[in-house]
């Protein structure tokens, strides 16, 4: 069978959902998960857009073996020197460049003729090249673009030494048999196109960017551009998980593979989900909760009686044990350490005496802990940034018809601080109490809370999202007390923002993106 690439731009385009900031020690910790899935290629970041973004992929460049390292850049000099500047430490690194194709995005946004568009893709490429003989050129907005200047350019962009062109349905507006022709007649119509990978990129603005990969796979493309759970901006981009599966499901029509290792599937989407704090929606295919759940008894005795009745994957394949952990509030840190070793986390010094503090606690407070508390709580303990506010404790006096107050306290340079506050909830108290210490101004935008397992004891996980200087960060927090989880959760985005401002980021308005 021939090869599928699996191009992985989860830390990139992914990381572009509205309010996802991750800090370097979480791109790393994906970068690095993504590397044990046995993705071709990691898109780690666009380094010209903010010295945060650049220290990303810098950082992943020099820790993560294995995959190809990715950085995005526009065909201007600044932009790909920057990339390089980065991507020069990886054993095998990527200069992405792109611009974009399309009439409306040439004539309104770039302001350039066809012609001087196609000038500048050569430049780009060549001055890519001379960097490292791994060149991607997309040609953004491809698919509203004139097919016959697209052939045209990609033409021009492999003479000049680019070896995968991508062709992004970068507004979500293709259907599955449409993109399949334009994808064949781009391979019929670039006369060099044996010189060079076919890419695609799809986003899911009508929900077909898995689909529309698929027919591009169909028609000639051999490296498709995906990210974890599907996230990217606006409705995201094409899933990793269920193209993936959908190839190794339907093997036998499609006749590929990837490289893909499927059962590190689920830790990956957790890890992703955990650290940018998107949930996924229970009825998501392949990674929701509810996936390979049966509730009708129809179908509960059609799977007793024999699995396949109802199940088209088994859900082992994608790393679903269902097995608990058999660790308890006797167990040792070592013991500790090596289960979280199994679940593959390498969690060493502070992080692991933190984690394993957390652990004990849980274990105080929950009759089973599960592999799924575990991993949601090193998820938040261990890629933090430093904590400028650390939580400490919180009492809470609330009911019917009364105020609710708060009393939190936060350590802050080692030093307690406590403040009390009243209002209508307890959650609001709470919030109000921190304010006061933090002395900033911070606006909630977003609240949600689940339970990480079933059951009465269960944790609770709450996800904030907070403005700061008119950026949104977004913050996760769990307790198996949910107003401990939410203080949490509260302190953990008003860190972020405060780390990300600290290290001066100026996000560009990155014109183009
Ligand atoms: O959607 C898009 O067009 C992109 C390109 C930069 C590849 O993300
Ligand atoms: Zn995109």
């Amino acid at each position: 069978m021939e090869k599928v690439f699996i191009f992985d731009t989860t830390l990139r385009d992914g990381e572009q959902s509205p309010g996802v900031s991750l800090n370097v020690k979480e791109k790393v910790a994906i970068a690095k998960q993504l590397a044990r899935l046995g993705v071709d290629c990691i898109e780690a970041g666009f380094p010209f857009a903010s010295p945060g973004d650049f220290e990303a992929v810098k950082a992943v460049a020099q820790s993560v073996e294995g995959p190809v390292i990715a950085g995005l850049a526009r065909t201007n000099e600044a932009d790909i020197e920057r990339a390089w500047e980065a991507l020069k430490y990886a054993q095998k690194p990527r200069i992405h460049t792109f611009i974009a194709t399309s009439e409306i995005h040439m004539k309104y946004k770039l302001k350039k003729t066809p012609d001087e568009v196609l000038q500048e893709a050569v430049r780009a490429v060549k001055l890519a090249k001379s960097f490292t003989p791994d060149v991607e050129f997309s040609a953004e907005d491809a698919f509203r673009s004139d097919v016959k200047f697209l052939c045209e350019i990609f033409a021009a962009v492999i003479e000049a030494g680019a070896t995968t062109i991508n062709i992004p349905d970068t507004v979500g507006y293709a259907t599955p048999w449409e993109f399949g022709a334009f994808i064949k007649a781009i391979k019929e119509g670039v006369p060099n196109i044996d010189r060079a990978v076919i890419s695609v990129h799809c986003h899911n603005d009508l929900g077909l960017a898995v689909a529309n990969s698929l027919a591009a796979v169909e028609n000639g493309a051999r490296q498709v551009e995906v990210t974890v759970n599907g996230i990217g901006e606006r409705a995201g981009n094409a899933s990793l998980e269920e193209l993936v599966m959908a190839l190794y499901t339907r093997r036998n029509y499609f006749q590929k593979n990837t490289n893909i290792n499927t059962v590190e599937i689920y830790r990956t989407s957790k890890l992703v989900s955990n650290l940018t704090g998107m949930v996924i929606q229970p009825n998501k295919a392949v990674v929701g909760k509810n996936a390979f759940v049966h509730e009708s008894g129809i179908h509960q005795d059609g799977v007793l009686k024999e699995r396949q009745t109802y199940e088209i994957m088994n859900p082992a394949m994608i790393g679903i044990t269902g097995n608990n952990l058999y660790l308890g509030k006797h167990s040792g840190r070592h013991a500790f350490k090596m289960h979280l070793k199994s679940l593959g986390y390498e969690v060493e010094g502070e992080a692991l005496t933190k984690a394993f503090a957390r652990f004990k606690e849980l274990c105080d407070n929950k009759k089973v802990v599960t592999d799924e508390d575990l991993i949601a709580l090193v998820d938040t303990e261990t890629f933090k940034g430093p904590e400028v506010y650390q939580f400490s404790h919180i009492q809470i006096s609330s009911g019917t018809n009364i105020s609710s107050t708060a009393t939190v306290g936060v350590i802050v340079d080692g030093q307690l601080k406590e403040k009390a506050a009243v209002a209508k909830g307890p959650v609001e108290a709470s919030y109000q109490a921190i304010n006061s210490i933090v002395e900033e101004d911070f606006v909630l935008k977003d609240y949600a809370i689940k339970s990480v397992t079933a059951g009465e004891d269960a944790q609770g996980e709450v996800v904030v999202q907070v403005i700061y200087n008119g950026r949104v960060f977004t913050g996760r927090g769990i307790s198996v007390d949910i107003i401990e989880a939410s203080a949490r959760a509260y302190l953990n985005a008003i860190n972020k923002a405060l780390n990300m401002t600290k290290r001066t980021e100026t996000i560009e308005k990155v014109e183009g993106m």
